[in-house]
């Protein structure tokens, strides 16, 4: 008794440190405190189970002890060798294998349920379905949003023709067998079960297949809102406060982050899902565009326009994380404001390949939070700006977003770069971004192009700037 009081009140601890957590998270001032704080709470959860009081002789302590040490070195591994640009895929996974881990557990219950081990009420038999469900949407669909964002596998490899209706075809299917063998009770056989899970394992493949491009930001929070959702409902079979708790945190800021990324990209998520963006026919760049060919600025021409300009805004892009250029911006950021130049950064909310990328660079740079403007700020602020400086963007400042209605970025809601007076474009080739699509930008008059990579061109402006 006195025990399990103990443990419920360590549920209780572990459930505010995860709010508050959260609270710390939604600033880069206090992200890291916000993580080790959610983190604690996590570790008073999992020793708060670990000391749950159980039947005589009814405990998998050495399962549990290898599964944690396997899991446990796994991650630290993981997360000591993976590369800064890689952590959308490594998020990716996390995510996937959280659903994972809900589906096994759901799978557990449900085969002690068909083996006559364990009674169950319809209600009981429909949340495991569900999380067998979610968890096993959440695993396939996050391993295949892994291989896209790593590179590995392009969208029109997994496209099929008609993919709207074959994933129609396959989410009736799936939802109706659910309700079919929640009905069905012991009856339906634990056969029937694992084909349903095998239904929606491929549903969660073919699901994400034809949403790429600027597309996946949507994907990547949907199926983060999915894996807390199986988790909660995991909690709710196991009657464990704590992963209910934590499940509902991750499912509500998933369904936050998706709604935030769908106004961000212009787009409702029915369009999102259904609209197959991938599968547009898209084309990168060589260095001209029909009889266009882009400028090109010398590093003491980016410098002098920098160096006598009352502001400048850098627009930070998925270049900027692969050089890892962030700290040499902020060398080139102090220089120019100790001669009294004006330094802001423009971040559009799907720059970079995950929430909130270019923040974290960014903090890790010590440049501070009010210098960074959010997307309707800037366009506002681009007006007056003198120069802008593009370090490795490109899909977020393609003006064909506003004015080409063929674009498969159409309606995308963009950095009006071109409304300032000058634009340098920091990027090693003419090749295009994640869209896959030529940026007209870079031909635009008044801008011209810094070839080479990001950090290097950023050390050399620093190096000018010195200079004068
Ligand atoms: P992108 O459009 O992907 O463009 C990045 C550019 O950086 C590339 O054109 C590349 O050109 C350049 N680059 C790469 N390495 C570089 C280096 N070492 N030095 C200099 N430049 C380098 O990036 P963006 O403008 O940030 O847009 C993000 C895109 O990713 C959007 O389409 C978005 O929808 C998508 N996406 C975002 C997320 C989230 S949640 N943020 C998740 C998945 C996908 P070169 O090769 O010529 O250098």
């Amino acid at each position: 008794m006195l025990v399990s009081s103990i443990v419920n009140l360590a549920y209780l601890i572990g459930a505010i440190a995860f709010v508050w957590g959260l609270r710390l998270l939604s600033s880069p001032d206090s992200a890291r405190r916000g993580n080790v704080l959610a983190g604690i709470g996590m570790g008073i959860a999992i020793i708060a189970t670990l000391s749950t009081p159980l039947a005589e002789g009814d405990n998998n302590y050495l399962w549990i002890m290898v599964g944690l040490l396997i899991g446990g070195i796994t991650g630290w591994i993981a997360a000591k060798k993976i590369q800064m640009t890689a952590m959308p895929q490594m998020v990716s996974v996390f995510n996937g294998l959280g659903g994972a881990c809900a589906t096994v557990l759901a799978l557990a219950e449900l085969t002690r349920f068909y083996d006559g081990v364990q009674v169950m009420s319809t209600g009981q038999l429909s949340i495991a379905l569900f999380t067998l469900l979610i968890g096993a949407i959440s695993f396939t669909g996050s391993m295949l949003a892994f291989g896209k964002l790593d590179g590995m596998i392009k969208d029109k490899h997994v496209i099929l023709p008609r993919h709207g209706l074959i994933n129609l075809v396959l989410l009736i299917a799936v939802l109706v067998m659910s309700v079919w063998l929640a009905i069905q009770g012991s009856a339906a056989g634990l056969v029937l079960a694992l084909v349903f899970l095998i239904l929606a394992l491929i549903y969660g493949f073919s699901f994400v297949a034809p949403i790429g491009g600027a597309d996946m930001p949507v994907v990547i929070s949907l199926l983060n809102s999915f894996t807390g959702l199986s988790a909660a409902a995991a909690g709710l079979i196991y009657g464990n406060q704590i992963m209910l708790v934590g499940g509902i945190l991750v499912g509500a800021a998933g369904t936050i982050l998706t709604v935030l990324m769908c106004q961000a990209m212009n787009r409702s998520l029915f369009n999102v899902i259904v609209g197959g963006f991938g599968s547009a026919s898209l084309s990168g760049g060589a260095g001209t565009d029909g009889d266009q060919v882009a400028k090109v600025a010398t590093v003491n021409d980016a410098a002098i326009q920098m160096f006598y300009a009352n502001s400048v805004m850098f627009v930070p892009g998925y270049g900027l994380a692969v050089a890892q250029a962030q700290k040499t911006v902020k060398e080139l950021d102090d220089l120019l404001e100790a001669n009294g130049v004006d330094v802001k950064y423009a971040i559009h909310p799907v720059a970079g390949r995950m929430p909130g990328h270019m923040n974290v660079l960014l903090a890790e740079a010590d440049v501070p939070y009010p210098k960074l403007l959010d997307l309707d700020d800037a366009n506002a602020a681009l007006k007056d700006t003198d120069t802008v400086v593009i370090v490795g963007a490109n899909d977020v400042v393609n003006p064909a977003a506003l004015d080409d209605a063929s674009s498969p970025i159409y309606g995308m809601p963009v950095l009006e770069v071109w409304n300032a007076k000058n634009i340098i474009v920091l990027k090693r080739s003419m090749s295009a971004g994640y869209a896959g699509i030529q940026n007209p930008l870079f031909f635009h008059e008044r801008n011209r192009m810094l070839f080479g990579d990001a950090k290097d061109s950023i050390q050399k402006l620093v190096t000018e700037v010195k200079n004068m």
